[in-house]
């Protein structure tokens, strides 16, 4: 009897096991390879927009522009996320640093990972941290479907200028959303796609439409989008469980 009790058991057990897997699971809405429709992007489609080219390494003293400061307000980005100073902040599609240097100086006692996929960008982050004498920025070198984030290591992730190049979006976002802990946000500034007069090339765009449509395959909570940059969103999304 007891063994057949203990069977039982363990057969409810997996059952639970699958149910809950099959809860968490995001399901993947497919790309299409359409070179026939291609625009000025990747001729690769998710979800009904278009992937753009990734920004070679080669122009990355242009992230570093001058005019950026009133352009993106990178001080009142980093100042509206509400970090604690333990917090470990994924910035993913890092560049030369932008953000990881300015978050850095707001988590004294947790750090920064800064995931990019040109090692040639990662190069110039562990150059200036040497100059600056920082020790608490991370590179990670990613892969352009894997963050290659530990599961359960991140209190939140920022992506500026760089989620619309991603090739992979829905692995990205997956392997972002396993980093984070329970009740983790993801930042997400990208140029406002409903705005005809912001001054970038469409497929550099994204409409809070669309991005709310992206994240919605996963267990992502729209919290709030901060409307006091000039040209970007700054929408919030956090790990519900
Ligand atoms: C336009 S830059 C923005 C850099 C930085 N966020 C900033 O605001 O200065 C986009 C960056 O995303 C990186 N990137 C593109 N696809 C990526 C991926 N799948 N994973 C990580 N980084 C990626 C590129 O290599 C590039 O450095």
């Amino acid at each position: 009897m007891n063994h057949l009790k203990s069977h039982i058991a363990v057969a409810l057990l997996v059952v639970s096991l699958f149910a809950t897997s099959l809860a968490v699971a995001a399901e993947f809405p497919g790309y299409i390879v359409a070179p026939e429709r291609r625009t000025t992007g990747i001729g690769k489609f998710y979800m009904g927009r278009e992937i753009s080219f990734v920004m070679g390494h080669q122009a990355a003293e242009w992230l570093n522009r001058p005019g950026r400061i009133q352009e993106e307000m990178p001080d009142e980005v980093v100042a509206n996320m509400g970090l604690e100073p333990d917090h470990v902040v994924a910035d993913i599609g890092a560049g030369s640093g932008y953000f990881s240097f300015r978050i850095a100086k707001l988590v004294p006692q947790g750090k920064v990972m800064a995931v990019d996929i040109q090692p040639e960008m990662l190069a110039l982050i562990e150059n200036q941290k040497r100059e600056d004498n920082v020790t608490n920025i991370e590179g990670v070198l990613g892969a352009v479907d894997n963050p290659n984030l530990a599961p359960n290591s991140i209190d939140a992730a920022i992506m500026v200028d760089a989620y619309h190049e991603f090739d992979h979006p829905f692995e990205m976002i997956d392997g972002i959303y396993k980093a984070l802990r329970p009740g983790g946000r993801i930042f997400f500034l990208e140029y406002r796609g409903e705005e005809a007069s912001v001054p970038i090339r469409p497929l550099h765009k994204m409409t809070e439409e669309q991005v709310v449509k992206e994240m919605s395959v996963f267990g992502l909570e729209w919290t709030d989008t901060l409307d006091f940059l000039p040209w970007q969103h700054m929408m919030i999304f956090t790990k519900v469980e």
